[in-house]
């Protein structure tokens, strides 16, 4: 993880990305640098990413991991809820103030787990780093030298004084104005951006525009990014992060890409995949209503109505799915969530219609810490090959996306399952990453829609 790739500049692609940045300086605006790909169906260029688990190795402790991931993932679920909640209350008044209390919340975690790393080029000469893909993020930032209590030789950390494209922003910019919460203003007038997460890590430093390159892809300057020179906590094990949420400092915003999609390989597979930005969907997809909030955009929603299992049917009421008045409630789709966590009472009924219809199971049940409902299997099994019952999502539109065993059950030994849904009573109900394995999502931003397509790793 974090191998640092130095590529040697080419004369004249070096000739064309000055040009570039002088244009992008008259003009405030990202200049995109297309090699190949045209996308047929936009004028955007389609880029694409490497995307791995961040548990790529082919031998991985699958306890260690399940215990790790269910707690980060409580700690996320956590973050979600109060980053909605103090946007909603402080609507971003009190930068200074914005990330405090709540959200600092005690975890013990052993270990990272359930994270997804995207291959990212930054600056001039290009220096790859792996980046956690988290479409509830909104900045992106990585660790940069020079940095308080950071290894430089580590392989996570750029060095921006080595980039002839790396410029510093000022207070003033327009693009430090979009980091909102995130912002503070240096007494000198420089914009440095700050972002904590639910597990006391947090990271902190100067914000400013870079060239950013997607392998043979292509790549896009004058891109708002963080430069951490102080980062906190477990996220200190990682480079940074590739912010994918909605607002207008996120990354697809910032290259007004039309759409951005991934699809999620089950980490300990040894396999990868792609982050693609500006591709259609799959002519398959299921496309669902992607929902904004209108009061905060800081998540993607769908409208989930139900659930159905087997012969039974878990309905969705309007009042779990529907965003309130208020800004509150809600499904979102999360990238960087393991489970999926629903409404306590939805998520009653989901159990029950589970254990009515896994009767075929019942003599594997076993006990796990911490999960619900969980299976021992004989040796070798895959979720593939678990004989559980049929299983779909539905939406406000009609769509029924279908889920297989691979969708509803996370591996938490060589040969143990769990159901990957765990209830919680907070604001928004959260579609995690388990779920959406094995599926390319196409976050379609231009049509507002959430497509589904399986079998499409
Ligand atoms: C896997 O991790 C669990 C929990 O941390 C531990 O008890 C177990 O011994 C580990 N197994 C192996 C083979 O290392
Ligand atoms: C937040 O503040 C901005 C400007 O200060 C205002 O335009 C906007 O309506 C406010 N939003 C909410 C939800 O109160």
């Amino acid at each position: 993880m974090g191998r640092v790739v130095q590529t040697e500049p080419f004369h004249l692609l070096n000739i064309f990305i000055i040009a570039n940045i002088l244009l992008s300086t008259v003009f405030h605006h990202p200049i995109v640098h297309a090699i190949r790909h045209q996308n047929k169906h936009s004028k955007n260029p389609v880029f694409s990413l490497p995307l791995h688990p961040h548990d790529h190795q082919k031998k991985i402790n699958y306890t260690s991991l399940a215990i790790s991931s269910l707690a980060r993932d409580k700690a996320r679920v956590e973050y979600i809820n109060s980053r909605i909640r103090k946007a909603l209350l402080h609507n971003y008044t009190d930068p200074s103030n914005f990330f405090t209390g709540e959200e600092e919340i005690e975890t013990s975690l052993s270990s990272l787990g359930g994270g997804y790393l995207a291959k990212l080029g930054f600056g001039q000469p290009v220096s790859e780093f792996d980046l956690l893909a988290d479409t509830g993020s909104e900045v992106t930032w990585l660790q940069c030298y020079p940095c308080k209590d950071c290894d430089p030789n580590s392989g996570l950390v750029f060095d921006p004084s080595q980039s002839s494209t790396y410029q510093p922003l000022s207070c003033s910019s327009q693009q430090c104005d979009a980091l909102q919460g995130e912002k503070i203003c240096s007494t000198d007038g420089n914009c440095n951006f700050i972002v904590r997460y639910g597990d006391r890590s947090a990271s902190t430093g100067d914000f400013a525009t870079e060239t950013l390159s997607f392998g043979s892809s292509g790549s896009v300057g004058n891109v708002g990014i963080g430069c951490g020179r102080e980062t906190g906590g477990l996220i200190a094990a990682f480079s940074g992060i590739l912010g994918l949420g909605p607002s207008p400092v996120s990354f697809p915003s910032q290259i007004k890409a039309t759409s951005f999609s991934y699809c999620l390989v089950e980490p300990g597979s040894g396999s990868s995949s792609t982050l693609d930005f500006n591709s259609a969907a799959p002519g398959d997809s299921v496309n669902v209503k992607l929902v904004r909030n209108p009061k905060k955009d800081l998540y993607y929603y769908v409208e989930l109505t139900g659930i159905t299992v087997g012969e039974d049917q878990v309905p969705v009421p309007p009042s779990v799915y529907q965003i309130n008045g208020d800004g509150t409630g809600g499904v979102i789709v999360d990238s960087g969530t393991t489970l999926t966590f629903l409404d306590p009472d939805v998520y009653n009924s989901f159990q029950d219609a589970f254990q009515r219809n896994a009767q075929n199971l019942a003599d594997s049940q076993v006990n796990f810490q911490g999960y619900d409902t969980c299976y021992e299997f004989a040796s070798g099994t895959s979720a593939s090959d678990i004989q559980g019952p049929a299983m779909s999502l539905q939406f406000s539109g009609g769509q029924t996306v279908a889920l297989g065993p691979g969708n509803y059950f996370k591996r938490v030994a060589d040969s143990t399952f769990c159901l990957a849904f765990e209830p919680t009573n907070q604001i928004v109900s959260i579609i995690g990453n388990v779920v959406q394995s094995g599926m390319r999502v196409t976050y379609d931003l231009g049509n507002n829609l959430i497509g589904f397509s399986p079998n499409m790793c």
